[in-house]
């Protein structure tokens, strides 16, 4: 977490607000409080309807915008508004706040100018190092046996690539070798560490 993050936590900035966490218990400056992570969420299309705005998810994105397109005749607009606006590199929320992370990140090289660029943005320059640091961020702001889940199309990209870019390994996903949409889990000390054995205990 760089300095300008942690700064930002003390102030208050991050803190999650949810009116309801179910157990009484108010939101305070500084903690988060929302159980459950997306880290790149995008439009939140993924999302059934009934949590789509809930407080007990803090949602982030890199962007904050509407864009307007044309799709098959007709207008368009995809709105991507995050709880928070982050990069998932570098994730302003202390260590071990989530129980539960997902990583959706952009799977295209070439996104086109139109519905998918809008609604998925698009792989730039050094990705693979981007998706490695996401990763091990979701991973930094886990629990202690939270999970990550991660999401990758092969629309142009095969996993395999990106596996191999990953300094933790997840525990089981698709084994598969047709190319599709592949959904994979991380556990926080369970799943291991490039060159470790496994991820150490503790929070
Ligand atoms: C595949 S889309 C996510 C779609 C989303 N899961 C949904 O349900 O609509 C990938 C998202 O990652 C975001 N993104 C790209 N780079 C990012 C970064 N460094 N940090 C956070 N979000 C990022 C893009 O803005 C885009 O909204």
């Amino acid at each position: 977490m760089t300095e300008e993050a942690a700064h930002a936590i003390e102030d208050g900035k991050y803190a999650a607000a949810p009116a309801a966490l179910g157990d009484g218990s108010e939101a305070r400056p500084g903690v988060v409080t929302a159980p459950v992570l997306d880290a790149c969420c995008g439009s939140r299309t993924m999302w059934f309807p009934g949590y789509r705005d809930s407080p007990l998810v803090e949602f982030c994105d890199v962007r904050d915008e509407a864009l307007f397109f044309r799709e098959r005749g007709r207008d368009r607009v995809v709105e991507v508004r995050p709880d928070t606006v982050a990069d998932f590199a570098d994730l302003p929320f202390p260590d071990g706040s989530f129980a539960l992370a997902v990583m959706d990140p952009p799977h295209l090289l070439r996104a086109g100018s139109g519905a998918f660029r809008a609604k998925y943005g698009e792989l730039g320059e050094g990705w693979e190092g981007d998706v490695r640091r996401g990763v091990s961020e979701c991973m930094r702001v886990l629990r202690h046996e939270g999970v990550l889940v991660f999401k990758w199309s092969e629309a142009q990209v095969p996993l395999s690539r990106v596996l191999a870019a990953l300094e933790w390994e997840p525990l089981f996903g698709h084994t598969t070798t047709k190319r599709g949409t592949h959904w994979m889990c991380f556990v926080k000390g369970v799943s291991r560490r490039r060159g470790h054995a496994q991820e150490a205990t503790g929070p």
